[in-house]
């Protein structure tokens, strides 16, 4: 069958879709680069938790526990959760997925925040919904434009908090508000993929306001601050009926294994995510300003990326980010994301990091070299 042909097959939403590209993670092939392009933890996971899984009293012939009983009681016990309102999938972004599966139908609309997770246009797109942008305010998400875009076609709101790229967040009382203001027929989706890394009193992860609001999903991962991104582990909370609703649907051995053990292994390492947490706020404060001494404009984060603005009339940002691969580390290149100005860069390791600013200097200097002569 030709392309045309197979295009006829699909929803006409899905041929709008364009790939998603994650950060590369190899750079002509060679692996020995510094990835700072992925928002990974640059921490290696506890020997003693690679070590629970011995791989020969794991039974990879047998199916794992569908319904990954022991993760769950560990999640509601590591975060004070009643068990049944939890499901865990193969990575937060399967059970965003399963979300769009499981509310959406052709011609709904979905709203998502300008500047936000750019897979959220993809699942919903996927599912034959329409997508739309609210506009953001000064990089943060406007809670107040995306009251604007509701309608009566609404279904999901999708939102990070804090917002992946921008690193903003929605603190706890204008959440509140805005999920007050929020009509119940419609599911808001707060992604909590950062929110590890916040110890500000003032800011909720949702997870205390889904006793409140019926309607709200709060998703969590793994793969940051816990340091599991290649295992593939997440989970979200909801109420009970949301939870059943979304238990039908997801596939139904979907978390493997291993990552059931260590998922549930890693929460008990309090030392880690307190070793995690304090790297991250080190290199919060220092990182934007080593980029601002360097020329170049930094965000204020809550998470464990800064995102980058090059001035165009000083630098080039295509030969910052060329230069910077030369030197075998990887940023993010945001224009994807509408940010054609910007780039994002995930908080290394203490190594990682002093060579990234030593590397961006010398590119800058010899940018700047360049056209002086
Ligand atoms: C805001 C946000 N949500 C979800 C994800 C996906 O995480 P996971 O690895 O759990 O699929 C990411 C990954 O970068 C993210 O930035």
């Amino acid at each position: 069958m030709k392309k045309n042909d197979i295009q006829k097959l699909v929803k006409p939403s899905i041929n709008k879709i364009a790939k998603y590209i994650p950060g590369e993670s190899s750079i002509n092939g060679k692996t020995n680069i510094i990835k700072l392009s992925s928002n990974e933890s640059p921490f290696s996971i506890p020997k003693k938790v690679s070590k629970s899984v011995n791989s020969s009293n794991i039974q990879v012939n047998l199916y794992p526990d569908g319904d990954s009983v022991f993760l769950k009681k560990t999640i509601s016990e590591t975060f004070n959760l009643n068990k049944n309102q939890i499901i865990c999938g193969n990575g937060s972004d399967d059970i965003l997925s399963i979300i769009a599966q499981a509310f959406l139908r052709e011609n709904d609309e979905v709203i998502c925040s300008e500047y936000g997770f750019i897979y959220y246009p993809i699942i919903a797109k996927a599912s034959g919904a329409r997508v739309i942008t609210a506009k953001s305010k000064n990089l943060n998400i406007s809670c107040e434009n995306i009251l604007k875009s509701i309608s009566k076609k609404t279904k999901i709101i999708f939102f990070a908090n804090p917002n992946n790229p921008t690193g903003s967040i929605i603190f706890r009382k204008e959440l509140n508000q805005f999920l007050r203001q929020i009509p119940k027929n419609i599911i808001v989706v707060v992604d909590g993929a950062y929110s590890e890394f916040i110890l500000n009193k003032k800011y909720s992860d949702g997870l205390d306001l889904v006793k409140k609001f019926s309607n709200l999903i709060v998703t969590r991962t793994f793969s940051k601050i816990f340091a599991l991104a290649g295992l593939r582990l997440g989970w979200a909370y909801a109420s009970r009926e949301i939870i059943y609703l979304l238990e039908k649907i997801r596939g139904p051995f979907n978390v493997n294994l291993y990552a059931q053990k260590i998922g549930a292994s890693i929460l008990q390492e309090k030392g880690f995510l307190k070793k995690s947490i304090n790297h991250n706020i080190k290199w919060q404060k220092k990182l934007p300003k080593l980029i601002k001494e360097l020329g170049l404009y930094a965000q204020p984060t809550y998470a464990n990326f800064i995102l980058v603005k090059v001035d165009k009339k000083k630098f080039d940002k295509k030969k910052i980010i060329k230069g910077l691969l030369s030197e075998r580390i990887i940023v993010r290149d945001l224009s994807s994301y509408g940010l054609d100005d910007f780039f994002r860069v995930s908080v290394g390791s203490d190594t990682q990091l002093n060579i990234f600013v030593n590397s961006l200097k010398k590119i800058l200097n010899k940018i700047s070299n360049a056209k002086k002569n």
